[in-house]
């Protein structure tokens, strides 16, 4: 139905015949001529409808937005003054010789030049869809998927699928769960992750595996959370840690380089410990320079409960962020980082204003400042190196309170102040505890696969506390884009695992059995990592919300708009499921 795509009608077929189909993105009527944006997904043309023609201009003057139609040309010059610089058709238009309308388009119930609400640009996504913006995203990401499989396949990765039906893979969140008809009461998991799936394609050698593949979690949705999102899984056999970095950093390295020209260069490899001390965050985002700096060992004799406390507390940290001109904000502005604070736990937010550090005490402003010897004071400027206008914010609290209050307002002050680099940072997060120790046990920081450096199994029961895991999370720009372990091989190792976390040896053998047994059998050394794709391609097109760039996701209370899914079951199929809905 078209010879070309409007976008590519360009100068070189000037004084050519072309056939374009698409939609009437814009209709303007100057006096005498009809102007028409024509829109594909390559961009848009100018048709010009000259009176003249008689017919066509009848023809033309019934075209509304967003009307389908094929139309048949010919490729002239935009008048001197009329060129846009910024359109790729823009030094030429098509006068318009033959118009077919192929769909009439009734008023569009979303207005593309006003702010639509989320909730309404998703019951009309298709529509929102055609939106140059977004439908330029949505090509990009078909775009990087397709690089991403040029790149895996060339480096000898197999593409395997794994079961969407399957059972729980415990990767943190809640399952997704499917009914079994034929098994009445019992039910599949929709899987969190094809963790345990890739772990035994290893088992059966197939050395390199891949799959841009969709995973579910119910879980609470954040900017970039959804219910159902896509990885690109990756394992393999046989290699290290550092090889599997290298070999993933390497596919990004070049994803950057081909969509974007962006060289991303050497990523830099951090210790978990050290991206908390730093940065209160096991994601930090680099671009921001702020930094929290420990003082618990200036402050552990102080005679300030509310410091000295957390200063002499081994599972206490207490450490502040200078801010640079910080000494400008009022007191309701404090006010206002000190609530900020208190959603993360943080009880306060002791300030010290750096008005004239020359003048020592005196030049000081700080509801504590009474609390601190001078010689304290003297140290304190001296470690965070205070300039003449900085403002000191304190934290003093349990160490995973304040890591996470200081870590949340560093974010937010790189923001305020506007502090944040426009670079691209990279790095890699590696060394993280094994397990994370609560008053309810413990937990895997990563999933309960991943395997331990360096301790045998009986070492790891001996204390737990103490490993550290041999995992690795990519961290873009303060989002975590991707995350993956060495994995346990051994069958002792895995089942000692299981019992650290509380996993008795009858739930063990009930949930995860056929990997315990299949851990027998010559299972070799693997290793892998998942990236999250939406993440990566939000990153990369600068979008705030993974939102942007999935066509049909889902509302924050993960829901479908369009299809106002998830709906009620009709009674006869639950029946069938052996299934009573509690009123
Ligand atoms: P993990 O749980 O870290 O690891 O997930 C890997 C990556 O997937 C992305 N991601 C998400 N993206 C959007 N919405 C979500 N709800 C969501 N949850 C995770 C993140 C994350 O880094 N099986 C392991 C990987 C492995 O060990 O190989 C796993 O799933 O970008
Ligand atoms: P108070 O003695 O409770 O009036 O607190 C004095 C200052 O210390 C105030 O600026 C509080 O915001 C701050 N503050 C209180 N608790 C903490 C805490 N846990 N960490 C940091 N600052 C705190």
């Amino acid at each position: 139905m078209r010879s070309h795509y409007c976008g590519q009608v360009t100068e070189q077929e000037l004084g050519n015949s072309v056939t374009v189909a698409g939609w009437v993105h814009k209709r303007r009527d100057l006096g005498g001529l009809i102007f028409v944006d024509m829109r594909d997904r390559t961009g848009l043309l100018q048709v010009v409808f000259d009176p003249d023609f008689a017919d066509m201009f009848a023809e033309a003057n019934k075209l509304r937005q967003e009307f389908c139609v094929q139309i048949t040309g010919e490729v002239r010059a935009r008048p001197d003054g009329q060129v846009n610089a910024r359109m790729t058709t823009g030094k030429v238009e098509l006068l318009a010789k033959e118009i077919t309308i192929l769909n009439r388009a009734a008023p569009l119930p979303i207005d593309y030049n006003q702010q639509v609400s989320e909730e309404q640009r998703l019951r009309y996504r298709y529509l929102d869809l055609r939106r140059p913006d977004m439908n330029e995203k949505i090509q990009f990401r078909a775009r990087v998927a397709s690089a991403v499989r040029r790149f895996m396949d060339s480096q000898g990765f197999l593409d395997i699928e794994t079961p969407m039906l399957t059972r729980a893979t415990p990767e943190g969140a809640r399952d997704y769960l499917v009914p079994s008809r034929t098994h009445k009461g019992k039910f599949f998991a929709l899987p969190q992750s094809p963790q345990l799936f890739k772990q035994l394609l290893m088992m059966s050698g197939f050395d390199r595996y891949y799959q841009i593949v969709k995973c579910f979690r119910d879980e609470d949705l954040r900017a970039d959370r959804q219910p159902e999102f896509t990885q690109i899984d990756i394992e393999t056999t046989f290699m290290s840690a550092a090889q599997v970095r290298e070999l993933t950093e390497s596919m990004v390295r070049s994803l950057f380089l081909e969509m974007l020209e962006v060289d991303l260069g050497d990523f830099p490899v951090m210790a978990y410990s050290e991206a908390m001390r730093r940065f209160g965050s096991d994601k930090p985002d680099l671009r921001n320079p702020l930094e929290l700096v420990d003082v618990a060992d200036l402050v552990k004799d102080i005679d300030f409960k509310v410091f000295s406390g957390p200063a002499n507390d081994p599972k206490g940290r207490v450490a502040v962020i200078k801010v640079p001109g910080g000494a400008s904000l009022s007191r309701k502005q404090i006010d206002e980082y000190t609530a900020f604070v208190g959603i993360y736990g943080a009880k306060g937010l002791a300030w010290m204003k750096v008005n004239d550090r020359a003048a020592g005490v005196d030049g000081l402003q700080s509801p504590v400042l009474k609390f601190f010897p001078d010689a304290v004071v003297t140290e304190l400027l001296e470690r965070v190196d205070a300039h003449d206008g900085d403002i000191l914010l304190f934290g003093a609290d349990k160490a995973t309170v304040v890591s996470e209050a200081l870590g949340a307002l560093r974010l937010k002050l790189g923001q305020d102040f506007d502090l944040v680099s426009s670079e691209w940072k990279p790095l890699w997060v590696v060394d993280f505890p094994m397990f994370e120790e609560t008053d309810e046990g413990f937990f895997a920081l990563h999933h309960p696969f991943t395997a331990p450096i360096g301790v045998s199994a009986d070492e790891l029961r001996a204390n737990p506390g103490a490993a550290l895991s041999n995992a690795y999370d990519m961290v873009l720009n303060g989002v975590e884009v991707g995350g993956g372990s060495v994995r346990i091989h051994d069958n002792a190792m895995q089942q000692v695992v299981f019992g650290i976390l509380g996993i008795d040896e009858a739930e063990a053998q009930e949930k995860f059995g056929f990997l315990l047994e299949a851990l027998k059998y010559g299972a070799p050394p693997h290793a892998g990592l998942a990236f999250g794709l939406d993440r990566l391609v939000m990153l990369m097109v600068g979008a705030s919300s993974i939102r942007d760039v999935i066509a049909f996701p889902k509302t924050t209370t993960a829901q479908c708009p369009l299809t106002d899914a998830p709906g009620v079951a009709n009674p006869a199929a639950l029946d069938e499921l052996g299934i009573q809905i509690k009123p």
